[in-house]
């Protein structure tokens, strides 16, 4: 009996389910990638035919062609017209058949001295490096209206707890920038996964390096990574690595960010009510006429469990895998670009809901019991003489005794760093203005490469 088969760039026939299987995704996914691709290629020909050989594999002037078909690509790309058909299997081959259907015999020769392991690698890091960026631009705008709230909220009083129990005295600028900087010092993890990236993997080729004179570090310069992967064996092996330091940053922002909606959801409960969520943020019911729900917020906890679940799910297909190539990197790659989406997704609505978001000045003054001053009370003991554990006892011992105090003042009391009254907005300010500088550097210094690689 005949089987069913498919012709494929790579190879002659294959069973079409086999194709449908192995391609997976990646004829979506890679769509993504499209641009990187075209970089990495201009790079990839632009070396080549400066390689002295006795005969040019590829001339200057067939570089110059093949960078201005690459450039007529990428702009197909922007506007969305770019395919990947599923006999391409994925964008590297979409990008050579353009490329052989414009310029013929030339476009066959692009892939000269390279494998698409090489090639899918430098594509992921390229793209890595532009996400993280953007990803720590949605960092800086979700603190920023942080930054906002504090200054709007400043040093109204908040019952600050522990166990959620009430503990001590904090204020509305303490409870937004609590999270603004937890959240913030999350672009340290995303820098790391950043200097990871950075580092150019190509011309490794099938990961064992070809019988030609590649300059591999004038890729790296050409493409704008600090270094090259020395070992091409070892460029090989580190797919799939950055993916995963990436998805660990990732989980931590969504773990700090779900901490950030928990609180969020509880002080917006109407038996808190020191918040108030924005109405249109918020979900109705279908029986439930009164209903106003912080959905997004439960999702945004739903969510932190994907993105962690992405990263456990990379480190878990990683564990053990042989060296050299192995396909099933390719879904790494579904779990880095999911967990991608979902974070700045995430980042960019929380963005809007804290911007919405109003507080209750006297909810929040009347939820101060008198048990919130008994710390006050003792060390108002201690300042009068009394060592501590007998102040804290003598308080401890008499409960019934403490009464309700003006939160305002005991706000204003506390004035070392950091406390109630200890908090300097424009240190965070300072560091926004910071942190959006590196990141516009780097963003124009990518975008400043990209163009000089495509004229
Ligand atoms: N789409 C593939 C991936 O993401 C490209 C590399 C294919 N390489 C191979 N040896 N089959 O991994």
């Amino acid at each position: 009996m005949k089987k069913d088969t498919k012709k494929t760039i790579t190879d002659n026939t294959v069973d079409p389910d086999v194709l449908t299987y192995t391609v997976g995704e990646d004829p979506v996914l890679d769509l993504s990638l499209a641009k990187w691709d075209c970089m990495g290629t201009a790079a990839h020909v632009t070396m080549l035919s400066e390689m002295k050989l006795p005969r040019a594999v590829v001339t200057k002037a067939e570089a110059s062609k093949v960078r201005k078909t690459l450039a007529k690509i990428v702009k197909l790309s922007e506007n969305g017209q770019f395919e990947i058909r599923v006999d391409d299997q994925d964008v590297h081959m979409a990008v050579e058949r353009m490329l052989t259907e414009e310029l013929g015999d030339l476009g066959k020769k692009i892939h000269t001295g390279r494998s698409r392991n090489d090639q899918v690698a430098v594509d992921v890091r390229l793209h890595m490096k532009d996400e993280i960026l953007r990803t720590s631009q949605e960092v800086v705008e979700l603190v920023s209206s942080l930054v906002k709230f504090a200054a709007k909220g400043g040093k109204t009083p908040l019952v600050g707890r522990t166990h959620l129990q009430p503990a001590m005295p904090s204020s509305v600028e303490m409870w937004a920038t609590g999270h603004a900087e937890m959240i913030l010092d999350q672009l340290e993890n995303l820098k790391a996964a950043y200097r990871l990236a950075d580092i150019n993997p190509l011309g490794s080729a099938a990961g064992y390096g070809v019988p030609l004179p590649l300059d591999r570090s004038r890729t790296s310069e050409l493409l704008g990574f600090s270094r090259t992967i020395h070992n091409c064996f070892g460029a090989s092996m580190a797919r799939g690595e950055c993916e995963a330091a990436l998805l660990s940053a990732l989980a931590q922002i969504m773990c700090v960010l779900s901490r950030l909606a928990e609180d969020m959801i509880i002080f917006s409960m109407p038996e808190f009510a020191y918040f108030k969520l924005p109405r249109e943020y918020c979900t109705g019911s279908s029986i439930m006429p009164q209903k106003y729900n912080p959905d997004v917020l439960e999702l945004v906890r739903g969510k932190t469990a994907q993105v962690i679940g992405s990263q456990t799910a990379a480190l878990t297909l990683l564990h053990a895998m042989p060296g050299g190539y192995n396909r099933d990197l390719q879904d790494v790659k579904l779990l880095y670009m999911k967990g991608l989406d979902t974070t700045r997704t995430t980042l960019r609505i929380l963005a809007k809901l804290v911007d919405g978001m109003t507080f209750d000045a006297d909810k929040c003054r009347e939820a101060f019991s008198p048990g919130v001053f008994a710390t006050d009370v003792a060390l108002r003991k201690v300042a009068e003489g009394k060592p501590w554990r007998d102040a804290y006892h003598e308080v401890r011992d008499h409960l019934e005794l403490l009464e309700s105090e003006d939160c305002d003042a005991v706000v204003a009391a506390k004035t070392h760093e950091g406390t109630t009254c200890g908090i300097d907005l424009k240190i965070y300010k300072d560091r926004l203005k910071e942190e959006a500088l590196f990141i516009k550097k780097n963003l124009k210094f990518i975008d400043a490469k990209c163009k000089a690689l495509l004229k």
